[in-house]
């Protein structure tokens, strides 16, 4: 068919053939860049998906649980892309800052700031460095610093100068520092049992979220300084100041919480001291009927009534350095008595009270019970061995722990030496507070469940606090190029730049091997 080809068609033709007598030369000059390159494209591309699955997928945000007794140091995270930002927050890490509560360095300046250094330290390794300046970073405050803020406010705004000044010092994003008042405490302790029990949002097995409009779960939370109550109630709220309504996804939720300060772990343990030494008309000796019966310790005057709240007991201690011994006699019943003493449940100006006064509608639903609460109760399942569902299990379980001494209580946990003093105290207390004090009976209170985590994640404020203040996180949308570096993004487009002129190169010689061959029959 060549034969028939026009003049101007035949002087093409021959430049086109001398384009492709060089060919094989050519082409093995283009073949090997090519595999090169295609090769380190494929290198890179592959070695960076690894930093995409890790990384950048995640958000975090950081609250520190600044308590009376210590401070905690929570780092949550969560997928960046989940619709609408709603997606599951989870514990990352945690961290025990060692040594007491920032409220304990009232004395120390500066000591209260470094105390947190080490766990801040730890957060910059445990979150990746492009994720650090958009970190969220609170700190909340508990009943410590609200018991400092009223024996000493200059002092306790020191305080939270201080450490919001250490943490600024760092580079995450720094969102504040400041006190919880109790009934903050409480309701963000609830918002935490419920959003990890999925009882807001549930994400279905189609992938999509949906609301659970599931029962709220109650919180029953217990620190150093104060406790806290918080259900769901229809009730009419006599005491309007104990009510508190929010509104979560879509829906509208009717709090009763309430906190009370003073009635926390360690708070109770020096009030029922005080109260004892009280009681008995300030002897160099002093009963302790919740002690184990061969305890022997001496106590200073002036520190047990240093508290806000001791203080009532003595309003001016004379000898403030005086010792005090106190020995342990380990009588359950009288240990009843006096514990009880230090609640008041007379006098109730409204329908129904828990005690001091406090209105409290009917419990209702099921309870969880962390901190202090989740502790006492683990402890007495272990050296009782038996499983406490019941609230005559509990008394059961605290008369037998009180009718133990040190000696005893060492072989059956050894592990707990420093804290052994203490349980029979804490346990009669706890018994009291939640049967007379809160009002569950045989029928509620096998719905309380005692825990600590819910997954991977510890129940307490910190997660609802940051869950609040982030309004519920931010959605960010997942884009590629946001997630690569820009060298490694540029190296990206100029090797496929390359590639592609590569290839354009490579399809035009097998067209010319094409054309050679279709050339040499048309010869012959
Ligand atoms: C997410 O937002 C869109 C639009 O803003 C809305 O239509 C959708 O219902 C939201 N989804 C959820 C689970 O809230
Ligand atoms: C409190 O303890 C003291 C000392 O053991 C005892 O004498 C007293 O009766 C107790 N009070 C009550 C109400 O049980």
């Amino acid at each position: 068919m060549l034969v028939t080809q026009s003049a101007s068609d035949r002087l093409g033709q021959l430049h086109f053939m001398a384009l492709c007598s060089s060919s094989s030369a050519l082409r093995l000059f283009l073949l090997i860049p090519l595999l090169i390159f295609g090769l380190l494209s494929l290198l890179l591309l592959t070695l960076h998906s690894e930093d995409v699955h890790n990384e950048p997928g995640f958000m975090f945000g950081i609250v520190l649980d600044a308590g009376s007794s210590h401070t905690a140091m929570f780092i949550y995270k969560w997928r960046a892309d989940k619709q609408n930002g709603t997606g599951v927050v989870t514990q990352h890490f945690e961290c025990h800052v060692k040594g007491g509560g920032i409220s304990s360095y009232v004395d120390q300046p500066g000591a209260a700031g470094r105390s947190l250094e080490m766990c801040l330290d730890q957060a910059l390794k445990e979150i990746p460095k492009e994720r650090h300046h958009v970190t969220p970073v609170f700190l909340g405050a508990t009943a410590g610093m609200r018991l400092l803020q009223i024996s000493n406010p200059k002092k306790s705004s020191q305080i939270l100068q201080e450490v919001g000044d250490k943490i600024q010092s760092y580079p995450f994003n720094f969102s504040g520092t400041s006190i919880l008042s109790g009934s903050a405490e409480g309701a963000y302790g609830w918002v935490t049992v419920n959003y990890l029990l999925e009882n807001f949002i549930k994400y279905g097995f189609v992938g999509r979220w949906f609301r659970a409009g599931r029962p709220t779960v109650g919180a029953l939370d217990m620190g150093g300084a104060s406790t806290q109550i918080t259900f769901v109630t229809q009730e009419e709220l006599e005491d309007k100041q104990e009510g508190m309504k929010l509104h979560l996804y879509g829906q509208e939720y009717s709090l009763y919480t309430h906190s009370f300060q003073c009635y926390g772990r360690e708070q109770v343990l020096s009030r029922l001291l005080a109260h004892l030494v009280q009681s008995q008309g300030f002897p160099s000796l002093v009963d302790h009927p919740c002690y184990p019966s061969d305890l022997n310790r001496t106590v200073i005057l002036g520190s047990l009534f240093s508290s806000p709240c001791t203080s009532h007991y003595v309003p001016d201690v004379s000898e403030p350095q005086r010792l005090v011994r106190v020995k342990g006699s380990g009588r359950y019943d009288l240990c009843v008595g006096n514990v009880s003493e230090i609640f008041s449940f007379q006098d109730c100006p409204f329908s129904h009270c828990s005690f001091n006064k406090v209105f409290q509608p009917g419990v209702r639903g099921s309870f969880m019970a962390f901190s202090s609460f989740f502790y006492t109760h683990t402890f007495l399942q272990r050296v009782t061995g038996s499983t406490i569902t019941t609230s005559s299990q509990l008394g059961e379980a605290a008369k037998s722990v009180c009718n133990m001494d040190l000696h005893q209580l060492l072989l059956l946990a050894p592990d707990e030496r420093s804290r052994l003093q203490d349980y029979c105290s804490v346990s009669v207390f706890v018994h009291i507070l939640l049967s007379r004090g809160y009002g569950f009976d045989e029928e509620t209170f096998p719905k309380i469940s005692f825990q600590k985590k819910a997954g991977d994640t510890t129940v307490g404020w910190a997660l609802g606090y940051m869950l609040s203040l982030t309004n519920l996180l931010p959605a960010e949308t997942a884009e590629v190029s946001k997630s690569l570096t820009p060298a490694v993004w540029g190296t990206l487009v100029f090797f496929c730049g390359l590639l592609i002129t590569a290839v354009l190169i490579f399809i035009l010689l097998r067209v010319c091997e094409q054309k050679n061959k279709s050339n040499k029959e048309g010869v012959v």
